[in-house]
């Protein structure tokens, strides 16, 4: 018998970054995904293997390496079991990875839930982010949890740290969200170190931007509850403007976040971290096809992602 998972990456919309210091954001999960299987193992170990990855096992003491996350994730749901199982545990995922699209988060929920399901445990979609953000504190240092949290809940959410994260009932239906990508490796972790000491140095200068972070995510929420997306993409623009008075963006971002303005993007801005990256423009339905062609021009890769409205999912097979 195995169990199989599902879960989806994400964009955030509004608010990276602040969002570590408690102000509110909103995200996105988006129909690129991907897949854990679950499956028993003789012993106590757990072998984590991917395509890309190879394969590792680890075991009770701290292990290190890519794959190690994943052990994390899936630990967290054995340890609540009080079971001592050996696992084979196999990562595919169509999320790039590095690139501000939640990949690690993905495949930490995916991990949490085909765990869960293979051991009988029945997890909320709040205790699969959550053991999944233990597996991201490994990865990224200082998370607030976002990631995890759309990519299990699915949809579009409204997040607080420490907060119950709420759906946001909006219809992406007349727009689309294009992807693209500086092709820049960076490290989330370092970027968020990056901002959290800048502000440390400067916070009477920063706090007021925190301030306009969190009125920015309540007028966005009220905007896709209402399908006001002209709205949103202008709030959007602003938000990349506050973005890169953190010292998160680049010339190779500003290209790409300005070329999807002029090729009539309703809003355009960093997604993720920065530093590299991708960038995501909100367009027209009708317009997403030409600023998808001028953007893949200039960004590595182009992806015009769905919302998709399923957060993880998981069945038993054999
Ligand atoms: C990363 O997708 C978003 C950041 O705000 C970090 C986090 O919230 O964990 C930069």
């Amino acid at each position: 018998m195995r169990a199989s998972a599902s879960a989806p990456g994400k964009v955030i919309l509004i608010g990276e970054h602040f969002v570590v210091e408690g102000s509110p954001a909103i995200a996105v999960a988006v129909d690129v995904r991907a897949r854990v299987t679950a499956e028993r193992a003789e012993g106590e170990l757990v072998t984590v293997s991917s395509r890309e990855l190879g394969e590792a096992v680890f075991g009770p003491s701290a292990g290190e390496g890519p794959l190690y996350p994943v052990y994390v994730a899936a630990w967290e749901v054995v340890k609540r079991t009080n079971q001592r199982v050996g696992l084979k545990l196999t990562v595919e995922s169509d999320i790039p990875p590095g690139a501000g699209m939640g990949s690690s988060a993905a495949v930490a929920a995916a991990t949490a839930a085909a765990t869960a399901k293979l051991l009988g445990l029945p997890l909320s979609r709040d205790e699969v982010a959550q053991a999944a953000l233990a597996a991201e504190v490994i990865v990224h240092g200082k998370p607030s949890g976002i990631d995890p949290t759309v990519s299990s809940y699915g949809g579009a959410i409204y997040f607080k740290r420490g907060e119950k994260t709420e759906r946001i009932n909006a219809d992406f239906g007349q727009v689309r969200l294009v992807l693209a990508d500086s092709g820049i490796q960076r490290s989330t972790g370092a970027l968020v170190a990056k901002v959290l000491e800048t502000k440390k140095r400067h916070p009477e200068v920063l706090e007021p931007l925190y301030k306009a972070a969190a009125s920015l995510a309540e007028k966005a929420r009220s905007a896709l509850e209402r399908g006001d997306f002209a709205t949103v993409g202008e709030l959007m623009n602003i938000n990349h403007g506050l973005l890169s008075a953190l010292g998160v963006s680049n010339s190779k971002l500003e290209e790409l976040v300005y070329a999807a303005r002029n090729a009539g993007a309703l809003g355009s801005k960093i997604t993720g971290a920065g530093g590299g990256g991708m960038i995501v423009a909100l367009c027209w339905r009708e317009d997403a096809e030409r600023v998808a062609r001028e953007l893949g021009k200039i960004a590595v890769r182009v992806i015009a992602a769905p919302v998709s409205e399923e957060g993880v999912t998981c069945v038993l097979e054999g």
